[in-house]
């Protein structure tokens, strides 16, 4: 199984949380995980993954230009079906608790429903998820006022979860074709 993780990332964070779903995705047996800043990300190779996870700064509520763009060259796939059925998954950070993560993941999640991909969230019964609640896929808040505003434990746990059960999404459906 392949699985492919684009993030876009200035200053670090979101790069940190790739890296955290990244380990989830590598605590599944066969589990294949291949991760790029999206300035590196080809194209071309996602047509061969069987799930793709992609991520960004939320910016002003929405998704990053970075990224954005890099998803807007991805109309040869969507007019051939190529990446129908595949499974995909989110995930972002922000410098404040109610600047976008939740409008982010909701823009990030629309493309890939174009594109005919099958969304995997993240569920309130994961330990780490009961009481944080990001059941779009995985949005983290990096204050910009805190010293350290790096990803605390608890959102590397929540990225994990992310990365395993997109994994464990992916070698459930093998296993029933
Ligand atoms: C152009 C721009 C717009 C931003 N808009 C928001 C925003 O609307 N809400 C918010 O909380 N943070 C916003 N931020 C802050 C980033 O989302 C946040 O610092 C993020 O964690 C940076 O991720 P990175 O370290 O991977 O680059 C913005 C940053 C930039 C550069």
């Amino acid at each position: 199984m392949k699985i492919y993780i684009v993030y876009d990332s200035d200053n670090g964070h979101t790069r940190a949380l790739a890296e955290a779903i990244s380990e989830g995705v590598k605590s599944v047996n066969g589990a294949e995980v291949y991760v790029n800043h999206v300035n590196h990300a080809n194209i071309r190779d996602l047509e061969d993954m069987d799930a793709i996870i992609w991520g960004c700064p939320g910016h002003f509520g929405s998704i990053s230009g970075g990224l954005k763009n890099w998803i807007d060259k991805l109309g040869y796939l969507w007019a051939h079906g190529k990446l129908v059925g595949k499974i995909g998954a989110v995930f972002c950070t922000t410098a404040t608790t109610h600047g976008g993560v939740e409008a982010t993941m909701l823009n990030l999640i629309t493309p890939m429903l174009h594109q005919g991909m099958i969304i995997v969230g993240l569920p309130g019964n994961i330990p780490e998820n009961a009481a944080y609640g990001s059941y779009y896929g995985v949005g983290i808040t990096c204050p910009v006022d805190e010293p350290d505003n790096q990803l605390t434990q608890n959102d590397r746990a929540l990225g994990k979860a992310l990365g395993k059960r997109v994994a464990e999404t992916v070698q459930r459906f093998a296993g029933n074709q």
